[in-house]
């Protein structure tokens, strides 16, 4: 985007001025879109950092090596998962709920809510931290799906939640009950359509009054292309440790190139929220 100014100049220039609108009278519908990079401080690696990619947690490059995946996305390809569903189930089972605890990011998002701020979350991560955070699960839109349900990829019939859980704790695949076919979790692969819940929640975004872009790189679609439909008044916030999507290119666009978890806690401060911020994520 045209801001040149180093991140520390933005910040110092732009927050209080965010802070100051996000308490004014016409900011009440907040919206947050989330990508891997909210979760990279709980532990959980994103997909496109060269340096910490996928490759870094339980895909390591021996794990790669040994999973022969030719590239860290091939995880989320459906005809990939056919002939080998072992690194996606290897991968399910790292996220099962309990091993990594919510982000100050997540944290600032429960903050919102509890401030009536916050309108909806749309998230890309499939680690469930927003909810483990407490955000209310009817403002939580998990536009790539969740492990919540599960169902057979050939004949689409629901496989039952606590057998899934057994499997993935022991590593074994899980086979459907009506006709063998592999079970999958209702995580949304490459291909196939978004849950129903996102598309339902996507048209609310004509409506918002401010909007945080936080840890993503913007490269898949149709998640991509929300920050588009905000409306021309509506402030758009990208904190991210790189300048991506079209952000730059509205004149009250604003830009912070710094890690999510330290720009959140600079923005709390400045909304007064300081105290409640750290009390919340010492709950987490
Ligand atoms: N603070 C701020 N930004 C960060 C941080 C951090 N601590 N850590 C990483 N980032 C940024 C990276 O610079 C990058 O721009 O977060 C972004 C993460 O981008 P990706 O790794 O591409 O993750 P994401 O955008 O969520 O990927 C989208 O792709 O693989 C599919 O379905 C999968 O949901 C995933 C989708």
């Amino acid at each position: 985007g045209p801001y040149e100014g180093s991140p520390e100049v933005l910040e110092a220039r732009d927050l209080p001025s965010v802070a100051k609108y996000m308490k004014s009278p016409e900011c009440r519908k907040v919206f947050v879109m989330l990508g891997a990079g909210a979760s990279t401080s709980a532990g959980i690696p994103d997909f496109r950092s060269p340096e910490i990619g996928m490759s870094a947690c339980c895909l390591t490059q021996s794990n790669l090596a040994r999973f022969d995946l030719t590239h860290p996305e091939a995880i989320f390809e459906i005809n990939f998962f056919r002939q080998n569903p072992k690194p996606f189930y290897a991968l399910a089972r790292e996220l099962l709920p309990g091993r990594f605890r919510p982000t100050p990011t997540h944290s600032f998002v429960k903050l919102l809510h509890d401030h009536s701020l916050l309108h909806t979350c749309f998230t890309q991560n499939i680690d469930t931290l927003e909810r483990r955070a407490g955000v209310p699960d009817h403002k939580i839109v998990e536009a790539h799906g969740s492990f919540a349900n599960q169902r057979c990829v050939e004949c689409r019939a629901e496989y039952d939640a606590v057998k899934m859980r057994e499997c993935l704790k022991t590593g074994t695949i899980a086979n459907c009950n009506q006709c063998g076919g592999l079970v999958k979790p209702d995580i949304t692969f490459f291909g196939e359509s978004l849950p129903e819940p996102f598309h339902r929640a996507v048209p609310f975004l004509r409506g918002a009054d401010i909007l945080f872009v936080i840890g993503t790189s913007l490269q898949v679609q149709p998640f991509a292309s929300l920050p588009s439909l905000v409306p021309e008044h509506c402030p758009r916030v990208l904190i991210n440790l790189e300048d991506v999507g079209d952000f730059g290119s509205r004149s009250d666009d604003v830009i912070i190139l710094d890690k999510c978890d330290n720009v959140v806690r600079a923005l709390a401060k400045e909304l007064g929220w300081e105290e409640e911020f750290d009390a919340a994520w010492q709950e987490t």
